[in-house]
Order: C-alpha cells, then sequence, then structure tokens
C-alpha cells in the first residue's frame, strides 16, 4: 500500500471547521456501552464487536434505525457533556478550529427527556471545549423530519428560551418522502425569532428538494445536495450564489449514495466552482472523524493541496462567523506550506 503519511500530515496541518456532524452521530460504541450500563438501557448489543457489526448500512433508513436505538443511553445532562466532550476532544487533535453541530432534541424529548437536559449538557461542553482547547463552537437546532410539522412548532417552542445559544434550525432525518416545504411554516416562524436556516437536501432526495429547501425554506447552506448535478439549472444557481454544500464523503459512501469513493462527485462539485466542504456527519457510524474524511477523498479523487486548501478554506467561509473571525483563520490557512 502506498504511503500516505506526507498528505495524512498535510491535512492535519490545515486548521479547518465541521458543519455537518450530529452530535449524536459521534456516539462511540464503547461510550454507548458504558451509558447503556450506567443508565440501565437495554441494548441489542453487549460487546463493541456485536455493536460495530451492526454497522453495515443498505441506505439512509437502515442508518436511522441503529442511529436512534444508539441515541437511547442518552438520559442525563452529564451524557450529553461527555458525548460532546469526547467529539471535542477528536477536533482538537485533528487541527479542527470552529465547529457548527447539529443536535435532535425530537430524538430526545419524545423519549421524556428534557428540552433543557439536552440543551444545558452540550452548551455546558461548547464553554469547557472553548476553555480547555480554544475550540470555537455554535449549536443547530434540527427537527426530524419524518415526524409532524407541529411536532416541529412544538419543539421550536421549547427552544425560544435558548435561543441566544442556537444560531441556526436545520432539517434532518428520513429526507425521500418528506420534502422542505413540509416544514415551510415552522422555517418561516423560525426565520422571524432570529434563527438561520439549514436542510438536508439532495442526499437521497432529489434536486427539487434542494430548490425547495432554498425556495421556501430561505436555507444559508444546503447539507449533503451532492445530487445537485442532475441538474444544470441548479448547479448554475448554487454556483452564481455561493450556496455552501455540506458534503460528507465517507456517510455517502457507508449509505450508498455512492458506490465507492472513487465514484464520489466532490471533485465535481469544485470543478464547478460549487462552495463545497468536507464533513463527517455521523463519525462513530462511518468510520472517520474530518481528517479521515479529507483523506478518504483526496486519495480516491486524487485531489491535490490546492483542492484541499480550498476545502479548508470553505469549510471556514460557508461558516456562521464573522467576516472577522473568518479573516483570522483563513489567514492562519494561509500561513501552512
Ligand atoms: N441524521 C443523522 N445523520 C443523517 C443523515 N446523513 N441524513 C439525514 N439525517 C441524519
Ligand atoms: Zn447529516
Amino acid at each position: 500500500m502506498k504511503d500516505n503519511t506526507n498528505l495524512r500530515n498535510f491535512i492535519g496541518s490545515l486548521p479547518k471547521a465541521e458543519l455537518h456532524i450530529h452530535i449524536e452521530g459521534s456516539l462511540e460504541p464503547d461510550l454507548m456501552l458504558k451509558l447503556s450500563e450506567k443508565n440501565h438501557v437495554n441494548l441489542k448489543y453487549s460487546t463493541i464487536d456485536e455493536v460495530k457489526k451492526a454497522y453495515e448500512f443498505e441506505n439512509l433508513q437502515s442508518f436511522l434505525d441503529i442511529y436512534y436505538e444508539g441515541a437511547s443511553v442518552l438520559l442525563k445532562e452529564e451524557d450529553f457533556f461527555d458525548l460532546a466532550m469526547a467529539y471535542f476532544d477528536k477536533c482538537a487533535r485533528q487541527n479542527v478550529k470552529h465547529i457548527e453541530l447539529f443536535f435532535d432534541p425530537q430524538t430526545h424529548t419524545d423519549r421524556g427527556i428534557k428540552f433543557d437536559i439536552v440543551l444545558n449538557g452540550l452548551w455546558n461542553a461548547c464553554e469547557n471545549a472553548k476553555q480547555r482547547w480554544g475550540l470555537s463552537s455554535k449549536l443547530i437546532m434540527c427537527f426530524l423530519r419524518h415526524l409532524s410539522a407541529e411536532n416541529a412548532h412544538e419543539t421550536l417552542k421549547q427552544a425560544l428560551p435558548y435561543k441566544n445559544k442556537i444560531i441556526a434550525v436545520g432539517l434532518d432525518s428520513s429526507e425521500v418522502g418528506h420534502p422542505p416545504s413540509k416544514f415551510k411554516t415552522v422555517f418561516d416562524e423560525a426565520r422571524r425569532q432570529g434563527f438561520l436556516t439549514v436542510a438536508h437536501a439532495g442526499e437521497e432526495g432529489p434536486p427539487e428538494y434542494i430548490w425547495d429547501a432554498l425556495d421556501n425554506l430561505k436555507v444559508s447552506r444546503i447539507d449533503h445536495g451532492v445530487r445537485c448535478l442532475e441538474d444544470a439549472r441548479l448547479v448554475a444557481e448554487l454556483q452564481k450564489k455561493q450556496v455552501p454544500l455540506t458534503v460528507c464523503p465517507l456517510s455517502n459512501v457507508k449509505l450508498r449514495v455512492f458506490k465507492s469513493m472513487k465514484d464520489h462527485c466532490l471533485k465535481k462539485l469544485l470543478r464547478a466552482n460549487l462552495l463545497a466542504t468536507i464533513n463527517s456527519d455521523d463519525p462513530a457510524y462511518f468510520g472517520g472523524y474530518l481528517n479521515e474524511n479529507y483523506l478518504a477523498a483526496a486519495e480516491a479523487l486524487d485531489l491535490s493541496h490546492e483542492d484541499l486548501i480550498n476545502l479548508a478554506r470553505n469549510s471556514f467561509i460557508a461558516s456562521f462567523l464573522t467576516k472577522e473571525e473568518k479573516t483570522k483563520y483563513l489567514k492562519q490557512i494561509d500561513s501552512v506550506n
């Protein structure tokens, strides 16, 4: 096998932002089992090997079924704190400077966990990570699209007392059959309340869902968006407006959006001058954190150092940081040689 030490080191040396990470998807099997024991939650698995064996996915839904089961071990504020701190520790080791992380409150409130338990655990971890590693982070609250719009409205209501701690709302879970327009009124209300908006679209769903998210939800970014290439007019629009796409290479291969990494469209997105970024999605389930995603894409698609620098630059440009903060991080990238 080719020695990839230089490439790995180069990726590690780049300051990066991560904009598409579901914090519940960073639950590693060892923490999952530890919490299931501590909180007396029965899982189908009792060893790490058994958990990992379940991670063979046919599509998005087959993953989500396992992901929601894994999240059932999270009960206490300290569990959410520990979960996020384990992820931030990985970020600190991988030279990830800024993180905009998704959380799915309905996955927990539907099990009787109070919204403030989830929010406080995650928020305290964000504050702690700033102190401990100098990491900057923001929270994005996602609505589960397989649930009703009324349920999303109820969740938004619960979030209002915390609106200064949540930068944006997003939309995730089962895509096909749940178009963005289903959530138009709740996104309208969220924007009125001062939240920015993002949405998963064009992961398994068609390019029409990307149009729908842009037109009806007024999103600042599209999460995934890889199917945009099927619609030339959409590509032109995304290019003209420089709408960021938060692409997740390992996820897309694991969930069979692409047959292999060599078939992934990331390089085509870059060559079309789209504002594509690399992200890990659900790193504990898909076999890698941010640097592993950069490495897998770089090797399979033969990305140059210039491509990798562009991807790292895009990650800050596409973020919800201020202009001054973006400039600071872009300068740090410029000083990498
Ligand atoms: N929730 C966690 N990961 C997801 C993904 N890749 N797509 C949609 N919803 C998700
Ligand atoms: Zn996602």
